[in-house]
């Protein structure tokens, strides 16, 4: 997988998004439709993650968060989380050499509650190693949840109420203080691959004011090139932030 690839130029964009923030779906359908097996699916997944990182790098993002396991995966089959467990673990360990190369800095951003230790061990090691690279920071979301991440915000204040260290109103700056990596700026771009339109309990306090691009390529399928055309569509969108332009048109 090369970084540059002088054969793929990223367009010139009219905007970039400081953070883009990606739900990496439609491995299963992609497989089955294969006639393979939805593991084989998700295999097939990690080359397209690596190659989005590729393009947001040369795109000049420097924020992806990608949704690897959410709180709610763990309704699927043993075997599926099994599979997710563990590949989570290896692809954080074979690609980690190559993401040091690339100057990614990885993050975790979930919960290690009912997480296995042995993949919170992985996650922190590879935070560790990457520290102090200046790149683009990958955050990836294990075991996330949006409702879990504000709870535990929400828990946090009130232990810190409890221990009289709470002073003055809760704003919104105190409590993004205690979401899970409080320095991550907020989503400028939800991405979603596969045609689902929701948003499946990924990044509800930070994509507040995201612009959402729903694209029905499967997961597997997306390129760096898919992402580009994404940011094209984010750069058309005029963000107003809840204000409003009085432009009469006649
Ligand atoms: C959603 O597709 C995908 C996941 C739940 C897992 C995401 C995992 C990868 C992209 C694999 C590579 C990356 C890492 C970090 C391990 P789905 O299974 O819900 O697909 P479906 O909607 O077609 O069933």
């Amino acid at each position: 997988m090369k970084l540059f690839d002088p054969e793929r130029n990223p367009p010139k964009f009219a905007k970039v998004p400081e953070h883009i923030a990606v739900v990496m779906d439609g491995n299963g359908r992609w497989a089955n439709s294969r006639g393979l097996t939805r593991t084989e699916g998700h295999r097939a997944g990690e080359a397209a993650l690596l190659d989005v990182v590729a393009g947001a790098i040369e795109a000049g993002v420097k924020n992806l968060t990608a949704y690897a396991f959410s709180t709610e995966n763990w309704k699927r089959s043993p075997e599926e989380v099994r599979f997710l467990m563990g590949y989570n673990k290896e692809v954080l360990r074979r690609r980690r050499d190559l993401l040091m190369e690339w100057n990614v800095r990885i993050r975790w951003v979930g919960s290690a509650k009912r997480l296995w230790p042995s993949v919170v061990a992985e996650l922190q090691e590879a935070e560790r190693l990457t520290a102090k690279n200046t790149g683009l920071v990958l955050n990836m979301a294990v075991n996330y949840g949006g409702r879990q991440e504000i709870l535990h915000a929400a828990s946090a204040l009130v232990e810190r109420a409890r221990e009289g260290k709470l002073k003055g109103a809760v704003t919104e700056k105190a409590f993004s203080r205690e979401l899970y990596q409080p320095q991550m700026p907020d989503v400028d771009l939800f991405l979603r691959s596969s045609g689902e339109i929701r948003t499946s309990n990924f990044m509800l306090w930070e994509a507040s004011y995201a612009e959402y691009v729903f694209l029905d390529d499967l997961w597997p399928d997306f390129t760096r090139e898919t992402l580009w055309r994404a940011i094209e569509e984010y750069s058309k969108r005029q963000r107003r932030f809840g204000n409003a332009d009085d432009r009469p048109i006649n």
